[in-house]
């Protein structure tokens, strides 16, 4: 089965005026769309094809650099749109704020190492916070549209969030500021 564009669970014009509509319509549409064309075509008559994503990904180094790149692009960008909410709560709670706390100090130290992470991709990436499997948190940044399932990748994990750097540009009421984005991500997430 071939791998399809997942709907936004909002409107386009949910997260105004963060994000304007014709920004969300374009990255969703044009973009993630293209990632995964791609990624079908790039599987299409192969032995991957009918893997999963998730299985792709953990052996990526096995196929060719359009599998990396495309099925890279549709797993974070597939997990990007879920984070991002017109009306989210401002700060997490529970076992994920505790292990926050515990790791980094404070929310607010947490969101600036997070940012230095997305500020310090040079080009297109990804900054991450992922939990290891011994439940151990980390920040990391990845290229072009790697991801911490990736082996040598430099981060590994599973991704709790995962910020669109390249993104960024696309974003045309804050592009100002780059700064502002991460922190509007921080705290809508
Ligand atoms: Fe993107």
């Amino acid at each position: 089965m071939s791998f399809t564009l997942p709907s936004l669970p909002y409107a386009y014009d949910a997260l105004e005026p963060h994000i304007d509509a014709k920004t969300m319509e374009i990255h969703h549409t044009k973009h993630h769309q293209a990632y995964v064309t791609n990624l079908n075509n790039a599987l299409a008559g192969t032995e991957a094809e009918g893997k999963s994503l998730d299985e792709l990904m953990r052996s990526v180094d096995k196929y060719p650099v359009a599998v990396r790149n495309n099925g890279g692009g549709h797993w974070n960008h597939s997990l990007f749109w879920t984070q991002l909410s017109g009306n989210a709560k401002l700060a997490p709670s529970g076992k994920l704020n505790d292990a926050i706390v515990a790791k980094w100090g404070s929310l607010d130290a947490f969101k600036d190492v997070f940012n230095k992470a997305a500020v310090g991709r040079f080009g297109s990436g990804w900054a991450w916070l992922c939990v290891s499997a011994d439940g151990q948190l980390d920040v990391c940044s990845t290229a072009n549209q790697d991801n911490p399932l990736m082996p040598g990748v430099g981060c590994s994990g599973t991704p709790l969030i995962g910020l669109d750097v390249w993104g960024t540009c696309l974003l045309s009421v804050i592009s100002k500021s780059k700064g502002r984005l991460y922190c509007s991500l921080l705290e809508c997430a």
